[in-house]
């Protein structure tokens, strides 16, 4: 049966392209608001570790770190662990040290890191000199520059003797400035 009625005004129709926009950036701004709640806290999580400059604390090298192990005189490239390392460092939480024994409890440990740019350098055992390869760094047996661009002497760290263990002290990364 036909009916004269106009058909009613939808009270709920669709909102005016004005309303639509609104809601469009308000649910943008929104999302972003609760995207930056829950993930800042995450990244500053994840981020911290790498701008905390780690406590000191004193490291056997390895791969063995007796005493007796070790022949005055020589010098060989061992490793200690990190201070604080990351749960997920792996190896990168391992940093090679050039040790040499002095005498019978007397050892001196240099980092392996060039101080011109950080490349590793070498120890010639004749020549008694590290080297370093990427542009012809060359420091004495005790560390001072003998020639090429490093400025500086190799780092040096403080070495000590524990119980028939020689321990380095590790710090922040010798190539972090202060
Ligand atoms: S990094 Fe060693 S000489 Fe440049």
């Amino acid at each position: 049966m036909a009916t004269d009625e106009a058909p009613r005004a939808n009270e709920f129709g669709p909102p005016s392209p004005e309303r639509r926009e609104f809601l469009t950036r308000l649910s943008i701004g929104l999302s972003a608001v609760i995207g930056a709640v829950i993930g800042l806290p995450i990244v500053g999580f994840l981020l911290a570790p790498l701008f905390q400059r780690p406590e000191e604390a004193w490291r056997p090298v390895e791969p063995v770190s007796d005493l007796e192990a070790f022949r005055i005189g020589e010098t060989v490239q061992v490793t200690i662990l990190d201070p604080s390392p990351l749960a997920w460092a792996g190896l990168a939480a391992r940093t090679s040290v050039w040790l040499r024994r002095e005498a019978p409890r007397e050892f001196k440990a240099f980092a392996v890191n060039c101080t011109h740019l950080g490349c590793p350098v070498r120890w010639l055992a004749d020549a008694r000199l590290f080297m370093c390869p990427c542009h012809g760094g060359v420091f004495y047996e005790d560390g001072r520059v003998a020639a090429g661009p490093p400025q500086e002497p190799l780092v040096q760290y403080p070495v000590r003797v524990q119980d028939g263990v020689v321990q380095i002290l590790a710090g922040a990364s010798p190539l972090v400035s202060e």
